[in-house]
């Protein structure tokens, strides 16, 4: 059914919906502060730049893993493989377990999971206040990159992506 309304209190849940009709992949992104690891499930990334190389993300400026991303110098934003669902179920609710998680430490400390299609490791370039969330942008780097099948969020579940229609 067609619905049509003005964005504004009490009508959060119709905007939420609606912004779930655009499919995306999904990712970790991974920082590590004083006290050690952090990852954070996000689905706001965008590439912005080849020249020079800029991507962006967002984190929620109510999460508690907020202020650790924003300051970070150093984060990797991990694209996730179909079959990686437990890892952005994982990191959507915890920051710091990193038990029974495949990874190493990359340069600068910053985690580094296996088994993503595509790891960019990134410098912080800038942070921009943008109402309840902060655009974080992001110098990529390093990139590692293996060939395989997206996990796609869409309509608020989770797929995986087919190249036919
Ligand atoms: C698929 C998916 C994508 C998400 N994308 C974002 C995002 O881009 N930005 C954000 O702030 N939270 C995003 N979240 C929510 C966070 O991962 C996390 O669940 C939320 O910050 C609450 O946890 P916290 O209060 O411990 O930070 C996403 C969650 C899921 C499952």
């Amino acid at each position: 059914m067609k619905e049509s309304f003005t964005p504004g209190p009490g009508r959060e849940r119709e905007l939420r919906t609606a912004l779930g009709a655009f499919a995306t992949g999904v990712t970790v992104v991974t920082c590590r502060d004083e006290t050690g690891p952090l990852g954070f499930t996000a689905n706001s990334f965008t590439s912005v730049s080849l020249d020079p190389p800029l991507l962006l993300w967002c984190p929620a400026v109510a999460s508690p893993r907020h202020d650790a991303f924003v300051s970070t110098q150093h984060f990797s934003v991990h694209v996730l493989e179909a079959q990686q669902l437990q890892l952005s179920e994982r990191f959507a609710v915890e920051a710091r377990n990193f038990d029974g998680v495949d990874w190493r430490e990359g340069p600068n400390g910053t985690p580094q999971i296996s088994g993503c299609l595509t790891r960019f490791d990134c410098r912080h370039f800038a942070a921009h206040g943008a109402g309840d969330h902060t655009i974080v942008l992001g110098l990529v780097e390093k990139v590692e990159h293996t060939p395989g099948v997206p996990l796609v969020f869409a309509l608020g579940a989770y797929g995986r992506f087919a190249s036919s229609l």
